[in-house]
């Protein structure tokens, strides 16, 4: 990692993400207006699976993101000479689809003489809600509070400044989207299961069936899902309860605790201007409700972005190398994807 004076952009960045199951490439001018975007979920290649397959996802990249990379400049009227920079997702994920994504941006800035950015997901998670332009709110200052409740990840996470972050909590087992996709496996709703329970929890009654709230009152702000996971198919297996109670008393279960651990992971960092949400589970009424109500008693807003911007996509990834760019930090091209890449280990602006 290089740290210069901050470097003027020549020309509008191109973002690719393929660390997961979602292959996405955007386009944002070095002003981070975005100017084209698209995302390829293969959530139909892995449905059957019942979850994402590493092999299957590193294929299914390797097909789409050249074709992609070339649609978002298409609409953008752009061609690769008239880039300024390109950002890849390089960590944390699963590896093939690191390599495919990495490697693909090298190569575009090798062969246009580029800056490359080898950007951090959960980095780039951070840092969404700084686009310009995007939350009515306006963008929040350092520092804030993000709460990242995905599939993969879930953490508390104070966010200080560019590169400076903090994880104040994280799961000891399952990540919160995980859980809500075991539970609803559990309840026979097709994978990935969030949205399916969450529409089944519409109908039930969350007061229905006492589950467990996992560290609920506990000090700092971990997670933990197994427990509740286990209490859910105790609840199911016994047969007298409705599968609605069932799902509407998880989902109030979760919601508890992840606005418990919110409250403490604010107590922990008093100055905290906002809670920002990051995630697929952010799509999720109850979990947003008792989010917004932590931040609320903490006096802070609770700013979430668009959902595609709070699940995986391009746009953030481009914008993290805007930022990174901006800072004058950029990647020699023989870093190395990485599968773990924990936030305290980034590099950050002066
Ligand atoms: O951020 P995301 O799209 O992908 C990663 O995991 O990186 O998050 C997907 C997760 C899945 O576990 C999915 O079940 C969950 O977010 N999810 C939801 C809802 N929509 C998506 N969980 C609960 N309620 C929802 N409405
Ligand atoms: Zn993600």
């Amino acid at each position: 990692m290089n740290a210069d004076d901050g470097m003027t952009l020549r020309g509008p960045v191109l973002g690719l993400e393929s660390s997961c199951d979602e292959t996405a490439a955007a386009v944002l001018a070095p002003d981070g207006i975005i100017l084209a975007e698209a995302v390829l979920s293969q959530e139909q290649e892995h449905a059957v699976y019942g979850g994402v397959v590493p092999e299957i996802a590193a294929r299914a990249h390797l097909a789409a993101l050249p074709g992609l990379a070339e649609t978002v400049l298409h609409r953008a009227g752009l061609g690769y000479a008239d880039l300024g920079a390109v950002a890849a997702t390089s960590g944390p994920g699963l590896i093939g689809g690191l390599i495919v994504g990495a490697s693909f941006g090298k190569g575009v800035a090798i062969a246009q003489g580029l800056p490359f950015v080898a950007v951090n997901h959960l980095e780039a998670h951070a840092l969404t809600a700084r686009l310009p332009g995007l939350l009515p709110e306006g963008a929040p200052a350092f520092p804030y509070l993000l709460l990242l409740v995905s599939g993969g990840h879930c953490q508390c996470v104070a966010v200080e400044g560019l590169g400076r972050y903090r994880r104040l909590g994280t799961t000891l087992d399952d990540a919160v989207g995980e859980a809500f996709d075991k539970a609803a496996k559990l309840m026979g709703l097709p994978w990935p299961g969030g949205p399916h329970l969450e529409r089944l929890a519409a109908t039930g009654n969350a007061r229905a069936v006492p589950l467990p709230r996992p560290l609920l009152g506990r000090a700092g702000c971990d997670f933990s899902f197994s427990g509740l996971k286990t209490a859910v198919a105790r609840a199911l297996a016994q047969g007298t309860a409705r599968r609605e109670d069932v799902a509407a008393s998880f989902q109030a279960s979760v919601a508890a605790v992840l606005a418990d651990r919110a409250r403490h992971a604010l107590g922990m960092m008093p100055v905290a201007t906002a809670v920002v949400v990051a995630g697929g589970v952010a799509a999720n009424g109850a979990v947003r409700t008792a989010l917004a109500g932590a931040a609320m008693a903490a006096g802070v807003p609770m700013l979430a972005p668009p959902l595609r911007l709070c699940t995986d996509n391009a746009v953030m990834v481009a914008w993290a190398g805007i930022e990174r760019l901006r800072a004058g930090l950029i990647d020699p091209m023989d870093h190395n994807p990485r599968p773990r890449w924990p936030l305290a280990e980034l590099a950050g602006a002066a």
